[in-house]
């Protein structure tokens, strides 16, 4: 279960989201990345974040805490976009938050270092649950007090937007070619 979040305050948006997610307060004063139910990714997106997102913790990855959040849309009458508008009115009732992690950068893999055996343990967990969204052109993961962490699982487990096909998918190699962490000679073995 995941602790149960009302909106109280929605900030801004995250302009660097694909999804246009949102920054809101909730009724505990924490901060959260707000992701819509509403947004056209759709609900499985959701699912898959909280399905990879808790199997990355247990198996000891860094990954920011996951909440339900409670929205009226009414919060977001004062936003000027229009866009942002349509998603809040879409988006009624529960979404998905995660803890905000205030300071943290994205990760760039020329500005950083990972050593071979965490980006081993990172790519086998991609390869794992088919994430097809950490590559170095958008790393989903953030880097704070030289600790990385994971975000971004809705492009995992592409295979349930299409059970037919599933057992074929997990038979395909995973493509780690354009992995953000390709060039730091992942140690798959090891993390296997
Ligand atoms: N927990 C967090 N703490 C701080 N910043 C975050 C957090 N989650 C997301 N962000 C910021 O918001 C951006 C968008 O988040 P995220 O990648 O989860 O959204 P998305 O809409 O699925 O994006 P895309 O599909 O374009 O990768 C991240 O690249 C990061 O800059
Ligand atoms: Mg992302």
């Amino acid at each position: 279960m995941l602790k149960e979040v009302i909106a109280t305050r929605y900030i801004t948006p995250l302009r660097e989201g694909g999804s246009l997610p949102g920054l809101i307060e909730g009724d505990d004063l924490g901060t959260y990345v707000l992701k819509f139910t509403g947004a056209g990714q759709g609900r499985k997106t959701l699912v898959a974040e909280v399905v990879c997102g808790e199997l990355a913790r247990r198996l000891g990855f860094r990954v920011p805490g996951l909440v339900t959040v409670d929205l009226d849309p009414v919060l977001g009458l004062g936003e000027p976009d229009q866009q942002v508008q349509e998603l809040l009115k879409s988006s009624g009732g529960t979404n998905l938050g995660m803890d905000f992690l205030s300071g943290a950068l994205g990760f760039d893999p020329l500005a950083f270092e990972v050593s071979a055996e965490e980006a081993g343990r990172i790519v086998w967990f991609d390869a794992l649950v088919n994430n097809v969204d950490r590559s170095w052109r958008n790393p989903n993961l953030l880097r704070l007090r030289g600790q990385t962490w994971l975000i971004d699982h809705g492009a995992t487990m592409i295979w349930h937007h299409n059970w037919p096909g599933a057992e074929a998918s997990a038979a395909r190699p995973y493509d780690a070619a354009d992995h953000a962490l390709a060039r730091f000679a992942p140690d798959v073995r090891s993390a296997a």
